[in-house]
């Protein structure tokens, strides 16, 4: 029986996929997978949330490629979207700040986004994004928040009517309920923009995958 590789045959591998391919998040990620990692960073790196990422990268960098001001990545997790987005060429980000509730996701989110911590490019939070005030944060008002957990919220346009009118907001959420985490799943694009309210919305559309759909909304509050 054939059963999952160690950490150092994997290391190995992610390393030689580095030297193949020349792609920096993945020389990242073999640097991460050298110090240890959690078990659920096979999820965050799973094919399909590379593929909604990488959506999100293709979609932003059409319709808001310089944000003006900090990005803040909400419900972060082990921060692989902030690597992406910090790697995306045609994307201009000077600052992302990177939080997430799970005080398990900063360290691991710092260690692989390192580069860009010591460039001052990239910082992890540990915080509720239910208490947050954009007025008021470190760095100034963001110039983009993106927050791809929505289904994980129990209540999303309360936390919408939180943020400060006008502000740029990319938003994803799925149609997933049989997941237990999820408390806000959408069945439908409508329902995902009807539940967002956004004044202005500059991108919306829905990615199908075999279990799920996930929609994504990009616009403003
Ligand atoms: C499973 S993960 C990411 C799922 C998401 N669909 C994605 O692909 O990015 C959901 C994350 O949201 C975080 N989270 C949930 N509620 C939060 C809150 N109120 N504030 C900050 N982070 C939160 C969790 O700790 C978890 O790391």
């Amino acid at each position: 029986m054939i059963s999952a590789p160690p950490a150092d045959t994997l290391y190995d591998i992610l390393r030689g996929v580095a030297a193949l391919t020349g792609d920096a998040v993945v020389a990242d990620l073999a640097r991460l997978v050298g110090k240890g990692v959690p078990a659920d960073l096979s999820i965050a790196f799973n094919h399909k949330q590379i593929a909604s990422k990488r959506w999100l990268v293709d979609e932003l960098t059409k319709v808001l490629p310089k944000p003006d001001g900090p990005v803040f990545v909400l419900g972060a997790w082990y921060g692989v979207l902030g690597a992406l987005l910090l790697a995306a060429p045609r994307l201009d980000i000077a600052e992302l700040v990177s939080l997430d509730i799970d005080p398990d996701c900063a360290p691991i989110a710092e260690i692989l986004n390192y580069r860009h911590v010591a460039a001052g490019r990239f910082r992890a939070v540990t915080a509720d994004m239910m208490g947050l005030d954009f007025e008021q944060v470190e760095g100034g008002r963001p110039g983009l928040v993106i927050n791809t957990s929505c289904e994980h919220l129990d209540d999303v346009p309360g936390w919408i009517a939180t943020l400060p009118a006008g502000l740029p907001l990319l938003l994803q959420s799925n149609d997933y309920v049989r997941e237990p985490d999820h408390r806000s799943c959408v069945p439908s694009l409508d329902a995902f923009k009807a539940q967002a309210g956004l004044s202005e919305l500059w991108f919306a559309g829905a990615l199908p995958t075999k279990n799920y759909t996930r929609f994504m909304l990009i616009g403003r509050r």
